[in-house]
């Protein structure tokens, strides 16, 4: 009988083991999916921003819309922030334009940013820069795509005398100019909380390794007292 519960205790013990591993490797792996499936999001909202500032670039020349005052809140890096804040508001995802030559400081990089422009500085083939960070102590993924120095940007971010008259007198403290084609301008920079999601996801495991915990141990007993009925029947036929 002792020896009975000695395997008892071991089998128990096993079992534990193996329902601890595999909760450690589910939440891996779903975490990674997760992640996964937030950076494709964060993909298509840098794209969907990017090519909004296009379209309105393009249509701004075509338009042969004088840059001033007026049209400005049409200019793509103010409609693309505006767009952000609205962005913003509606799904808790940031969404903003950075350079380290920002010409206006609120557009000014913060150490991720900083970092993932200095890569792309550095190799100008990257097309994108992702990692998972804090902002005000809740974790985020986060996201950028560069932006290069078109033709359309180069009347207002080449040399600073030839830029429109109200960007002179708007921005005293510009960084933004003396581009040439092709530069690196800045990026576009997407910032997504996981908090939530992966508490999800912690929550959902905890209730399936008490379930599956729970079953294991009942499974156990029921074998193992099965299995002491049966060799207490045996050892009584063979006394008699
Ligand atoms: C009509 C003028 C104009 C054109 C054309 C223009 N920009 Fe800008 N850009 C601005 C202004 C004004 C700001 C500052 C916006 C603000 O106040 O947030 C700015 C800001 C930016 C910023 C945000 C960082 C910073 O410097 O504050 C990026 C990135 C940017 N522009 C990239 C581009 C790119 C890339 C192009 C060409 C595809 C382009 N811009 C064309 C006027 C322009």
């Amino acid at each position: 009988m002792k020896k009975n519960f000695k395997l008892y205790g071991i089998v128990i013990f096993v079992v534990a083991i193996v329902i601890l591993s595999i909760t450690v490797t589910n939440f891996q792996k779903q975490s990674t999916m997760l992640r996964e499936e937030v950076f494709d999001k964060c993909e298509m909202i840098a794209l969907e921003l990017k090519h909004t500032r296009e379209y309105l670039a393009e249509t701004m020349a075509i338009a042969n819309m004088e840059h001033n005052e007026a049209t400005r809140l049409l200019m793509p890096a103010i409609a693309g922030n505006e767009i952000g804040k609205k962005f913003y508001n509606a799904t808790g995802y940031r969404l903003r334009q950075v350079s380290s030559k920002y010409r206006n400081p609120k557009n000014r990089p913060d150490k991720f940013e900083e970092k993932a422009l200095a890569e792309f500085e550095s190799d100008k083939n990257l097309t994108e820069y992702k990692g998972v960070d804090e902002i005000e102590s809740k974790r985020v993924l986060r996201y950028l795509i560069p932006l290069h120095i078109e033709e359309a940007c180069l009347k207002c971010h080449s040399a600073r005398e030839t830029v429109p008259g109200f960007i002179q007198e708007g921005y005293p403290e510009d960084k933004a100019t003396d581009y040439t084609f092709g530069d690196l301008r800045g990026a576009i920079s997407v910032a997504v909380p996981i908090d939530r999601a992966e508490a999800e996801i912690k929550g959902n495991l905890v209730h399936m390794t008490i379930v599956t915990t729970v079953g294991m141990v009942f499974l156990v007993t029921f074998v193992f007292i099965a299995m002491n009925i049966t060799i207490k029947r045996k050892e009584d036929n063979n006394k008699n």
